[in-house]
């Protein structure tokens, strides 16, 4: 038990020690930032701003290396089963690895079958964006919209508003709810003739997807009153060949993956297609080269340079010992703007759990409440609370030193709100500093992170998306949990199909009275 380890109770001693020790202090050393950064690859962390001392970093390293992380980390990139409620491997690593190597899931080398897919995707994008590939009327595809939701929308979506940059952007949209108003307003003004319909689901059941997909479908054939239609319009991204086929699209127009490639983790697979068609194959190819960079630096570094292992420790150090529940993640980017919603979906819906591998309840707390919005729109909404209030809200800065759309001093000044939010939660102000006056003074000591890329392109995007991957991976192993499973998620699927049933035929008598309130006003609004 993690609690139990005398790694775990040196930290708990080590914890009290720490109290009153102030993050001003710890800076009296001018070599603090020398000592809390790591570098490579046109990436850097900063985590000289935290509450932790050498000896802080050695004592979580010693549960990091109790929880056995590298053996854990050794396994998730051989192919073990190490998704074991649902029995599967866990290899979104694989889809990044170059063609040459070799990686065994049940006597099979899956390189083969992963670059098949990544060629069919580069020969179909390359078809769509050169206008080689028409609609059934002969016309060139103009608008692509994928239909998809979790994992099949939030990746590629967020990596399509990351790059918005890059040139030869394809019009590629989004569109995930199931709210009606989503797709109707996505479709508002688009031709039949020149739109594309990528279908991205791993089961290809999800509910929602398959009701947009459905109406998507009706949209199509009643504008131009032909089935056939469906043939150079509609694609499909899914694990599920069966259901992809009874959907009416040919096997030549899917493009598959595995079962071993979690939703959250899917962007890097077939799911990416829409990346491609957004701004060529060579983009997606250097997101996966990021990815793959951000792989060898987990898998090769020790743990006390090693990105993800230390931000993962930061994290529980905080979650677990300071009583943080919540964490915030703010992209000094405008483009990264749906990056925290992908990571909420990342770490909260992989550790978002309460009992531990083999099911048994835990007694400790594991992932926090993600949250976040771009800086500098952040100050001035929520950063008040996090700089005086009640809540202890760690946090991770994310900046970028080239400015992806230089204009006038404006990264200048960015830039200099990022550190500025950073040194300010650092430092506080004192009331001596504030006057006198308490109501100005903040007590600082408030942690963060600085991530500093050098740019914003594909491929420090693909090495920013593998960190956190590998940073939730980790806490899950310390935490004893299955980060790749979602049985809470289930739950909720099983119970609307069950509601959707009793709005047409009238309420089960054996739920409960709001649930049969609700149905009867649903079936006759009034
Ligand atoms: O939200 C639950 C979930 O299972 C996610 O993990 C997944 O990304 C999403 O649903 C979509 O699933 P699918 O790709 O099968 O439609």
């Amino acid at each position: 038990m993690l609690t139990e380890r005398p790694e775990w109770k040196a930290l708990q001693a080590h914890r009290a020690a720490m109290d009153n020790v102030h993050m001003r202090s710890l800076f009296a050393d001018p070599k603090r930032f020398d000592r809390f950064h790591i570098e490579f690859g046109g990436l850097l962390l900063d985590y000289s701003r935290n509450r932790t001392t050498d000896e802080t970093i050695k004592l979580l390293l010693d549960l990091a290396h109790a929880c056995k992380i590298e053996n854990w980390r050794d396994r998730m990139f051989a192919g073990d089963r190490i998704n074991n409620s649902e029995d599967r491997a866990v290899l979104h690593t694989a889809l990044r690895r170059p063609a040459g190597d070799i990686v065994m899931v049940d006597g099979e080398n899956v390189m083969p079958f992963i670059h098949d897919t990544l060629r069919k995707m580069q020969s179909f994008s390359k078809a769509v964006r050169t206008g080689m590939w028409t609609g059934h009327t002969g016309q060139k595809i103009k608008t692509v919209v994928n239909i998809g939701i979790g994992g099949s929308d939030l990746g590629p979506l967020m990596v399509c508003e990351a790059l918005a940059h890059l040139p030869e952007r394809m019009d590629v949209r989004f569109v995930s709810n199931v709210d009606g108003a989503h797709l109707n307003l996505t479709l508002r003004g688009l031709d039949p003739e020149t739109t594309l319909f990528i279908i991205a689901s791993k089961t290809f059941t999800t509910q929602e997807t398959m009701a947009n997909a459905v109406t998507a479908r009706a949209w199509l054939i009643n504008a131009m009153q032909d089935t056939k239609a469906v043939a150079k319009h509609f694609v499909a991204l899914s694990t599920n060949e069966k259901a992809v086929a009874e959907f009416g699209v040919a096997a030549e127009n899917m493009f598959p993956f595995r079962d071993w490639v979690g939703g959250r983790y899917s962007l890097w697979s077939a799911i990416g297609l829409s990346i491609c068609l957004a701004y060529g194959f060579e983009t997606f190819r250097a997101l996966l080269s990021g990815g793959h960079e951000m792989d060898r630096h987990f898998q090769e570094e020790p743990l006390e340079r090693n990105m993800p292992v230390i931000m993962a420790l930061l994290g529980l150090w905080y979650r677990n010992f300071w009583d943080a529940q919540s964490y915030a993640v703010l992209p000094y980017a405008q483009e990264l703007h749906r990056l925290p919603a992908f990571l909420q979906q990342l770490d909260m819906e992989s550790n978002g759990k309460s009992v531990d591998r083999d099911g048994k309840p835990l007694s400790y707390p594991t992932g926090p409440v993600v949250f976040g919005e771009p800086g500098t729109n952040s100050q001035h909404s929520f950063m008040q609370l996090i700089h005086q209030g009640t809540n202890f809200v760690p946090c991770d800065f994310i900046g970028t030193l080239e400015a992806p759309i230089p204009v006038g001093e404006h990264h200048k000044l960015l830039l200099a709100n990022m550190a500025a939010q950073a040194q300010a939660l650092m430092q506080g102000r004192t009331a001596a500093e504030a006057g006198g006056d308490t109501r100005r003074a903040f007590s600082g000591n408030r942690p963060s992170n600085i991530l500093l890329l050098d740019r914003l392109d594909a491929r420090h995007l693909g090495m920013l998306i593998a960190l956190f991957e590998h940073k939730v991976f980790v806490q899950g192993i310390l935490w004893n949990i299955n980060s790749f499973d979602q049985w809470g998620v289930e739950l909720g699927k099983t119970l609307a199909g069950k509601i959707l049933r009793d709005i047409d035929d009238g309420a089960r008598q054996d739920i409960d009275s709001s649930t049969k309130y609700l149905i009867k006003r649903f079936k006759k609004p009034s």
